[in-house]
């Protein structure tokens, strides 16, 4: 990504040794302090408008080597300054600013451990890492860190278990802190989206996570605690060689839910781009031989019934080009499918040209989207990346859908949880060298995004939750109404979400019990509300063309964006999103809500933005539920209307239950 006009001011003061020192943000109202107790224990706590947000909570580290719990001294403090903004190759915006001050603070421990903690505080939160730096003492053996936040106030956090298969649960309320005891004793996963009793939002998450297992978090007397993935039946974390820096322990604090979800802070504290010429990564729509398989009216393995096929994918790839799709995802395409053990990531069934299609690709001007399920064989996978990754650019593939089926995976350390630190360690090198054969990832069963995405773009979109596909087959009947709701403000905070939307036909001849809450307007209204850089229209061609007028704004909707905003929402319950596209001045809008019709009012006061003169005409082509529509027995109901509208109007939309809406708003100028 690229970085411009950085005006960045740089304040250095060193001071010898202050007891307790503080960081505050650019605007003042948010400090961090770091605190000592006499036997050099640390702490640190959080205030906001001087009033306590998270009073004095643990640092450091249980280690094989010694217990970095007490025993430290501060021995030197540094606090900067910094401003910035820097461009996004793709993203929910082009520019993005960065402004903080950080504090440094340098410590000493008693066994001769030298440890560093660097805080940064934004206007919008707060961030902290710790950093060993180069030293006598060359490895750690972390058993536990003892990073924890004890939030002052009442607090209730949106989140999974930490052992959620591959992250696709149904998030739901906990009490973590106030008066009332926990309402959980599970470990959560990371991240976690908190509500305040005093109306006030917070994300607890972590930021470029490298070479260390991801954190999960549990409550114990009165804090929420990290509990790090550990390696598989071991009491080890991670294993560190100095010098060394963790990821961040990142917590957006806003007053509303829409600063919380405008917040950047985890992409600016991720390093910036690695890579040179990106170019050749660019966010694109793709449809897929996919959607078939999952509703089980076709098969991966190859047999009467299987899906990809050559003729199967010349069928899609002319759907593709003659509607403005940019790509095709084939799954099923290569040996390995009928017994799951070991897949052929170079080798096509018998039924599949890959020559032919390539060639057909090209001439058609679509793309085709490779698919490497592992079935958890990481080990394999990355022994092979070299040649599997030629083989695939040899065939104008650029995209490549990464899958790790399997509740443990087997990386070259053997058996692992897929978030433990060879775990992570495996995702990073799959993008590290897809970047190498310019190749983007779509990663599923992926480790939680923490934001990889600003220093590897080529990184474009994950899973990491209970998507569509689970309206297919899951045996209780498909994830609620309320589900859509809750993920903007939970799962799709860590990063770009590969949720597969756009159902258009929702009975279910396979499995007739099972199908997806929604009506399709509500399918409209996640391609605004969902972001993801590269996204599915997941459905068959025959059935966007059961309602070829609604397909139009799958069609014309971006994936990639100048500005985003949330114009309305509550977690849970709805949520109304806009984008303006990038280096263009149309705008989008997506709503969605559960499983309760609501009337919303959208001022389109954001279209100010670019228009000068006061009566700027924009053409709105607005797809919404007929008045009769719901989700359980008329899905189909659904008008578009045009009308004309400017900055100064407000529009009034009726979502149906389990319903929503979509919305194009062109620049007539
Ligand atoms: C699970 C993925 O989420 C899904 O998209 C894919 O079709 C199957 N695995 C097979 O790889």
């Amino acid at each position: 990504m690229k970085k411009f006009g950085i005006i960045s001011f740089v304040s250095l003061l060193l001071i010898a040794c202050s007891s307790s020192p503080v960081v505050t943000s650019p605007d003042g109202s948010l400090s961090v302090r770091l605190e000592q107790s006499g036997d050099g224990e640390i702490s640190y706590s959080v205030a906001r408008d001087e009033q306590t947000i998270i009073s004095s909570s643990p640092l450091g580290f249980l280690t094989r080597e010694q217990p970095l719990q007490s025993g430290f001294k501060v021995t030197g403090t540094k606090k900067e300054t910094y401003s910035s903004e820097w461009e996004t190759v793709w993203g929910e915006e082009r520019v993005i600013e960065d402004q903080h001050n950080s504090l440094l603070v340098s410590l000493a421990h008693e066994s001769g451990i030298l440890m560093d903690i660097e805080f940064r505080v934004f206007n919008d939160g707060f961030a902290f890492r710790y950093i060993f730096p180069e030293q006598e003492q060359k490895e750690l053996t972390i058993t536990d860190e003892l990073t924890a936040y004890r939030f002052a106030g009442s607090a209730e956090a949106w989140s999974i278990p930490w052992r959620t298969e591959y992250y696709e649960g149904l998030w739901s309320k906990r009490t973590i802190s106030g008066n009332g005891q926990p309402s959980t004793r599970d470990t959560l996963c990371s991240p976690i989206t908190l509500e305040f009793a005093d109306g006030s939002y917070g994300f607890l998450h972590e930021a470029a996570l490298a070479d260390y297992p991801a954190q999960n978090l549990y409550v114990r007397e009165g804090a929420l605690r990290t509990y790090l993935t550990p390696w598989f039946n071991s009491e080890v974390k991670a294993y560190v060689t100095t010098p060394f820096s963790t990821p961040w322990r990142m917590v957006i604090l806003t007053k509303t839910l829409r600063e919380l979800v405008a917040s950047r802070i985890m992409l600016n504290l991720n390093e910036p781009c690695k890579i040179e010429d990106t170019s050749w990564i660019r966010p694109m729509k793709f449809m897929g031989i996919w959607w078939g398989m999952h509703i089980k009216t076709m098969t991966w393995e190859q047999g009467p019934h299987h899906g990809a096929t050559t003729e199967n994918m010349e069928r899609y790839l002319h759907f593709a080009k003659d509607h403005g799709i940019q790509a095709v995802l084939a799954e099923g395409w290569n040996l390995g499918w009928e017994d799951w053990k070991h897949f052929d990531f170079t080798t096509p069934y018998d039924d599949w040209d890959m020559d032919y299609l390539s060639r057909l690709a090209d001439s058609l001007g679509v793309q085709i989207v490779g698919h490497n399920e592992t079935g958890g064989n990481a080990a394999d996978y990355e022994k092979n990346l070299d040649t599997i990754y030629r083989y695939h650019t040899a065939h104008g593939i650029r995209a490549i859908k990464t899958g790790y089926v399997a509740p443990v995976i087997r990386t070259l350390d053997g058996l692992q949880w897929n978030k433990g630190q060879s775990g992570v360690r495996h995702y990073r090198k799959v993008i590290e060298t897809a970047a190498k054969y310019h190749i983007m990832i779509d990663n599923h069963e992926p480790v939680m995004p923490t934001g990889l995405q600003r220093t590897y773009p080529n990184l474009v979109s994950q899973e990491g939750v209970r998507g569509q596909e689970w309206n297919a087959w899951s045996n209780d009947g498909g994830s609620p109404c309320e589900h859509v709701t809750v993920l903007p403000f939970t799962r799709i905070m860590a990063g770009p979400v590969d949720y597969t939307p756009g159902v258009f036909h929702f009975e279910n001849p396979v499995i007739p019990t099972t199908r997806v809450h929604s009506t399709l307007m509500n399918q409209l209204g996640l391609f605004v509300c969902f972001y993801s850089p590269l996204q599915m229209a997941c459905d068959l061609p025959e059935h966007y063309m059961e309602h070829a007028d609604a397909f139009t704004f799958i069609e014309h909707v971006p994936c990639d964006w100048e500005k985003s905003l949330l114009v309305d929402g509550k977690i849970g319950d709805y949520c109304v999103f806009a984008r303006q596209e990038r280096g263009g001045s149309n705008w989008y809008l997506g709503g969605i809500t559960d499983e309760e019709a609501r009337d919303v009012a959208i001022p389109l006061d954001f279209l100010k933005q670019q228009s000068q003169a006061p009566h700027h005409k924009y053409k709105a082509v607005i797809y919404q539920d007929a008045e009769d529509a719901n989700w359980e027995s008329r899905p189909y109901a659904y008008s578009i209307k045009e009308m004309e509208v400017t900055a100064s109007d407000t529009l009034l939309i009726r979502m149906a239950p389990g319903g929503g809406f979509a919305a194009e708003l062109i620049d007539e100028n």
